[in-house]
């Protein structure tokens, strides 16, 4: 025997689907829950629907072989659920809630993304031919309107309402579902609705925000477009919806906006329009609906019409004045040559948070490669071209260097690929960017100067502290962006948005990481070390599983935090005493990193980086000597001279040390690592700054005779240099006087 069951509290939707499965499971006794909605009670006791429904009680649980679960996964919410589950028969689901009960295990499992159940069943029911009466129509169509806030809710798919269409071309009754439900759609206007759903599209606007474009032909007068027009703004939730229909022969364009910087009545005023800002209307004869389309966008377009922000106040206040004049340069090059011009990237999203920046990338509406020779010529730089890429960098006399791409969009032939690069317009150039707040522009124009382009709610983002991707597609075009998420987040504390956080779980999980070449990788982390607080994104690296993907062996060590606490400090005082230049931060934290990876396993890792050899040297040298480099710093101050810390320092790099020093800052004995410190500062700050005063020529007018003894003599001043015993050259001529001849 089998049977068909539903949740406890039945709907519309769950009756409904109970009914519908009879249709696959012809055998099947419908089982209906003690408890039911109220006006599913009303509609059960006052419409004569024939149907036959028995209760948990009615049936014989012993020898069920098959159970069919309709409008739920839950077990929890099924009537007698361990009972009728005790001979434990095969279960077949048809849901439309997403999730997976672990305490069943279904053969078959329909589980769909629609608004109701009864949408899923009745395809099924579709699909094998089978007609239905207008009953059965009317009760389905209850269950959709019902389950579906009468469309209104966000859950609801253009299937849901391509059902209801097929369900009033069956006889539905709109009046008995008018009884048990308020607010209904006509069959027309359902149709519509389902076709402009479909139809879909977001345009996004120059100065933020976006507007949905949705347009249907119909053969008949559609009344009240605007009730449709109203719920699909509440489902979908735009800011501003356009819609157009073509009826007979005219279209009509509905317009409404939730936001005050989009002026629908504005919008539609070249289109012979009117109204106000947040509704307005139109009515074209004569142009098809996609010459209608076009003339919206046209007026979407036209900026000029339009406010949006200027931020060229901000750009004087926070970006430094070298930054200013250069861009004031290039933009006087840009107009000469007529080219629109902007400022994009992080230099945009940097000045909006009111940080300082240097990075100076530009775009510009046609040739870049053109533009940047003319710009070259007039500040007297030099240009490095990339045909392939369409890029240039130009470099200033002063060695600044500016980079200047032509608008562009980018094909990436597969994941992880470079991309092939065509012209095209800005708005272009910005999409194919990794996330909104990388995806703001400036206008550098004398006549647009300081206007802020940002098509995408990059600046709504920052100002929420998002970080959004700006399409499904842009961890699998260039998948080095889990790494910049992951950097940008920490760095501005920022949240990663939902949708942007499924879609990076999603590329880690198609292995996307395996697509990313060793060099972009070095890239990437060499990045993420030289953040601020590089620790933060590491751990985010590792948490998410990202770093044992880089090597099996790679793996923070328990300590790392106060670790990486320590160089930081140690950096910022070593910067303070020898200057900046000479650390490379980045290659510290990444000795820190990989403390606990075994020597041989180090010397793969960097060398399937793709390290350069200077890199690599310093590596493997600061792995081979740290242990005896921590030992001599520790050892008591009578022991050591010197030139015996040198010899042994001046093996290692700087930024060896700096870990040693931060290592010993972790041991209890505090006295013993302000003596290490002190150590190397006199190392780097002394010692590793002295020289020879006396050349080979002096030795020779000693009488020396030229040759290897030369080397040997050198050094041997040098260090008695180191410990003291010379001072001036007077001294060095003795000591040689008094060693060496
Ligand atoms: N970009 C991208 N995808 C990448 C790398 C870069 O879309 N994988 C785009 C972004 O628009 C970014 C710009 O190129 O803003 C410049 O890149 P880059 O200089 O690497 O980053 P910034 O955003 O300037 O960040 P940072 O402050 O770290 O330099």
């Amino acid at each position: 025997m089998e049977i068909i069951v539903t949740h406890v509290n039945a709907d519309f939707d769950s009756l409904a689907s109970l009914v519908a499965a009879r249709f696959l499971y012809p055998q099947a006794g419908l089982v209906f829950p003690g408890s039911c909605e109220k006006n599913v009670r009303e509609y059960l006791e006052t419409i004569n629907h024939g149907l036959s429904l028995y209760s948990i009680r009615q049936i014989d649980l012993n020898g069920i072989k098959r159970v069919i679960i309709v409008d739920t996964n839950s077990s929890d919410r099924i009537e007698g659920f361990d009972s009728i589950f005790k001979s434990q028969p095969v279960i077949h689901i048809y849901d439309h809630h997403p999730g997976q009960d672990p305490k069943i295990s279904p053969e078959v499992s329909v589980i769909k993304d629609r608004g109701a159940t009864i949408t899923i069943l009745l395809d099924l029911i579709r699909e094998k031919g089978i007609s239905i009466t207008p009953a059965l129509a009317t009760l389905f169509l209850l269950g959709i309107y019902e389950e579906t806030g009468s469309f209104t809710f966000p859950t609801t798919t253009e299937f849901d309402l391509s059902a209801a269409a097929y369900l009033f071309s069956q006889q539905a009754d709109l009046k008995t579902v008018n009884r048990f439900l308020a607010q209904t759609l006509s069959a027309i206007q359902l149709e519509v609705m389902a076709d402009l759903i479909k139809s879909r599209r977001i345009h996004f606007l120059a100065h933020g925000g976006n507007v949905m474009l949705l347009k249907s032909f119909k053969d008949e007068y559609v009344s009240d477009l605007a009730v449709v027009i109203h719920k699909i703004m509440d489902m979908a939730g735009p800011q501003a919806v356009l819609a157009m229909v073509r009826m007979k022969d005219r279209t009509c364009v509905v317009g409404r906006s939730r936001v005050p910087e989009i002026d629908v009545g504005r919008i539609l005023l070249p289109l012979g329009g009117g109204g106000h800002s947040s509704a307005a209307a139109a009515t074209i004869k004569n142009i098809n609906l996609k010459e209608v389309e076009n003339k919206i966008i046209d007026s979407l377009d036209n900026r000029t019409e339009q406010s949006y922000a200027n931020i060229k106040d901000l750009m004087e206040e926070r970006l430094p004045y070298a930054i200013q004049e250069l861009i004031k340069k290039t933009a006087e090059t840009a107009d000469q040559a007529s080219y629109p011009c902007f400022v994009v990237g992080g230099l945009v999203r940097d000045i909006l948070l009111g940080k300082t920046s240097f990075d100076l990338d530009i775009v510009v509406e046609g040739e870049g490669i053109d533009f940047a020779r003319l710009l070259a010529e007039k500040v007297g730089g030099e240009v490095k071209k990339f045909a392939k890429f369409k890029t240039a960098v130009v470099t200033f006399p002063n060695g600044f260097n500016l980079d200047v791409a032509t608008a562009r969009t980018e094909h990436y032939p597969h994941p992880g690929a470079l991309p092939e690069v065509k012209a095209s317009s800005i708005r272009e150039d910005l999409f194919r960017r990794d996330f909104t707040i990388n995806a703001l522009a400036i206008q550098i124009n004398a006549a647009h100067y300081g206007d802020l382009i940002d098509f995408f709610g990059g600046r709504e983002d920052l100002a929420k502290g998002l970080i959004r991707a700006l399409h499904p597609d842009s961890f699998r075009d260039d998948p080095t962006r889990i790494f910049r998420v992951i950097r940008f987040k920490k760095r501005f504390g920022f949240e990663i948005e939902d949708g942007t956080e499924s879609l990076m779980g999603k590329a880690l999980a198609d292995g996307m990481l395996d697509r990313i070449t060793n060099q972009r990788i070095r890239e990437e982390l060499i990045q993420i070390l030289s953040e601020g607080q590089p620790y933060l994104a590491l751990e985010a690296l590792q948490n998410r599983g990202i770093l044992v993907r880089l090597h099996p062996e790679l793996a923070l060590s328990d300590n790392f935090g106060f670790l990486f606490h320590q160089i930081h400090d140690l950096l910022f005082h070593f910067r303070l005493i020898i200057g900046e230049e000479e650390i490379e931060p980045w290659l510290i934290y990444f000795l820190a990193m990989t403390e606990d990876m075994d020597f041989i396993h180090t010397e793969k890792f960097v060398s399937d980086l793709k390290f350069t050899r200077r890199q690599k040297n310093k590596i493997l040298t600061a792995r081979k000597r740290s242990r005896q480099i921590v030992e001599l710093l520790t050892t008591s101050p009578e022991d050591l001279t010197p030139a015996s810390i040198y010899r042994e320092l001046q093996l290692v790099s700087t930024e060896a040390l700096i870990l040693v020093l931060a290592r010993i800052s972790l041991l209890p004995d505090k006295n013993l690592s302000e003596e290490a410190k002190k150590r190397v500062a006199t190392y780097l700050v002394h010692l590793n700054r002295m020289k020879v005063m006396i050349s080979g020529e002096d030795l020779k007018q000693m009488g020396l005779p030229p040759g290897p003894d030369y080397t040997q003599i050198m050094e041997a001043i040098f260090f008695a240099r180191l410990d003291g015993k010379v001072l001036t050259k007077a001294d060095e001529l003795d000591y040689v006087k008094t060693y060496f001849r």
